[in-house]
């Protein structure tokens, strides 16, 4: 038969179809281990958006927002949620626990956060966390305490558990509890089923979840959408601002972070993709969110970290416990090798530096720059913890400022010193730094172009 050459030109006046790409959404993405401030970034760029997505994880997440003196966090529901104006859109890569949402949203009410569900759409394809999820999270943790003499430190809002469900093919959608109820019930009842096999101490009042998750469905169901069609129209419609939130952060990324000791999803660019359904040419900026130090709650390797008076220093001043579980973040040196690493998988196109108000008491600071073994520098950041725990850390050392920048708002109020020390980062880094934090307000943001 006769085949066609693709690369021979169209026949003349045949018309093709116009590949019209489309709006383009920002990302922004956590560049360390989480709690960097992505909330806070958000929120900023929130004020004039249309769409505020959210792509990945669940409510292990906690991001802070502080508008007009009031405190907000959010776990599920993306941070744009605060602004009347736009929609928030919870992709089909999140996990979502209903009555974690529902509570979530109530508090919010609460605190004045008015009609959040007429703006939430939430994507049919989307994963169910079930109550049984969470306390399998906790088993597992006592079972790796038992077997290996430690486990994660997980935030046990049953983020593995759910994410293992899904990739076994037994988990539970959206779609499905909005379908016909019986057939749910049944893949319920089976679900439970296998884990309690796996787990014989697991109970489960089956009844009692099913009535809860009936209810839970219709309260649910007027936010339902197809999210790859929701998305499709918002990205070939008129011009729209659309924002993705990332949840948890590079580190933490279940192929790229310092493995097992991460979460269950891709906290990095590809799960802005895998998690909305939108091609990769819609992505336009992606913003990285660094601390202008480094943090990490839970359990693994930390190359910087300072357990010592700087690091509890670092704790104290910058408030650094957990939004989710309340536990106080370990602390230490900003690793600039860590973010370099991030910055190879997400390809920044910028980078937000928070909590360089936090740093303003200090003598000196350190930044780690490179990593050696046995006396070598190593080009890259190793996959395997055993030898990242090995690593010794290469250090550069600035004078601190000694000053309060809390109230600086543009680059000439920063002091010299500071200026240096952010000037040395964007240089390190191979990206620029868009804005620099200097206390948790909205206003505490100096935009730098
Ligand atoms: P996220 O998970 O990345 O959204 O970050 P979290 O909300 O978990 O943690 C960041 C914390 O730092 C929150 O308490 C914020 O209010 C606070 N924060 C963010 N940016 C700044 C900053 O520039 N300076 C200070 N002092 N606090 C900040
Ligand atoms: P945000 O979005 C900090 C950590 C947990 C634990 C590991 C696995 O606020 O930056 P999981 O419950 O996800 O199975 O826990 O990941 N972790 C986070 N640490 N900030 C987060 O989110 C985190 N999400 C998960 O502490 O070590
Ligand atoms: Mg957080």
């Amino acid at each position: 038969m006769h085949q066609k050459n693709a690369n021979q030109p169209a026949a003349t006046g045949q018309k093709r179809p116009r590949n019209d790409a489309g709006n383009k959404v920002t990302v922004v993405l956590g560049a360390q281990w989480g709690d960097e401030g992505k909330g806070k970034v958000v929120d900023l760029l929130a004020t004039e958006a249309d769409i505020v997505c959210r792509c990945q994880g669940g409510n292990n997440a906690g991001h802070t927002v502080v508008v007009d003196g009031k405190e907000y966090d959010f776990h599920l529901l993306p941070s744009g949620i605060i602004n009347p104006k736009s929609i928030s859109l919870i992709g089909n890569g999140v996990v979502i626990h209903l009555p974690g949402l529902f509570e979530e949203g109530d508090k919010n009410d609460k605190k004045g956060l008015k009609g959040w569900e007429k703006r939430l759409i939430v994507s049919d394809r989307a994963h169910l966390v079930f109550d049984f999820h969470q306390v399998v999270d906790g088993l597992q943790e006592t079972e790796r305490q038992a077997q290996e003499g430690k486990n994660i430190g997980t935030t046990k809002k049953g983020i593995g558990p759910a994410y293992s469900s899904k990739a076994s093919r037994t988990g539970l959608r959206v779609c499905d509890l909005l379908g016909d109820f019986k057939d749910f019930s049944t893949r319920f009842k089976n679900l439970v089923q296998q884990y309690q096999s796996m787990y014989p101490s697991l109970t489960v009042d089956v009844e009692d979840q099913l009535k809860k998750l009936k209810e839970f469905a219709e309260r649910l169901r007027p936010m339902v959408r197809d999210g790859v069609y929701y998305m499709y129209e918002a990205l070939h419609g008129p011009p729209k601002k659309i924002l993705v939130e990332g949840a948890n952060a590079a580190l933490l990324d279940i192929d790229f972070g310092t493995y097992p000791f991460v979460t269950s999803s891709n906290c990095t660019v590809g799960g802005a993709c895998t998690g909305l359904g939108i091609p990769p040419m819609n992505i336009g900026d992606v913003f990285g969110v660094a601390k202008a130090y480094t943090t990490r709650v839970g359990i693994g390797a930390f190359p910087t970290e300072q357990l010592n008076a700087i690091g509890e220093l670092l704790q104290t001043r910058g408030h650094e416990v957990g939004v989710t579980t309340g536990r106080k973040r370990r602390c230490g040196w900003l690793d600039l090798v860590i973010v370099r690493y991030a910055h190879m998988i997400n390809g920044f196109t910028a980078i937000a530096l928070t909590k360089l108000d936090i740093l303003d008491v200090l003598d000196e600071i350190k930044v780690g720059v490179a990593y050696k073994l046995n006396g070598k520098r190593i080009p890259h950041f190793p996959a395997n913890m055993d030898v990242l725990q090995k690593v010794e850390v290469e250090y550069e050392t600035f004078p601190g400022w000694k000053t309060d920048t809390s109230a600086a708002r543009k680059w000439n109020d920063l002091p010299v010193k500071a200026q240096n020390y952010i000037r040395f980062i964007e240089n390190h880094i191979g990206v620029p730094i868009k804005w620099v934090g200097v206390g948790k307000s909205r206003e505490c943001m100096i935009q730098m172009f």
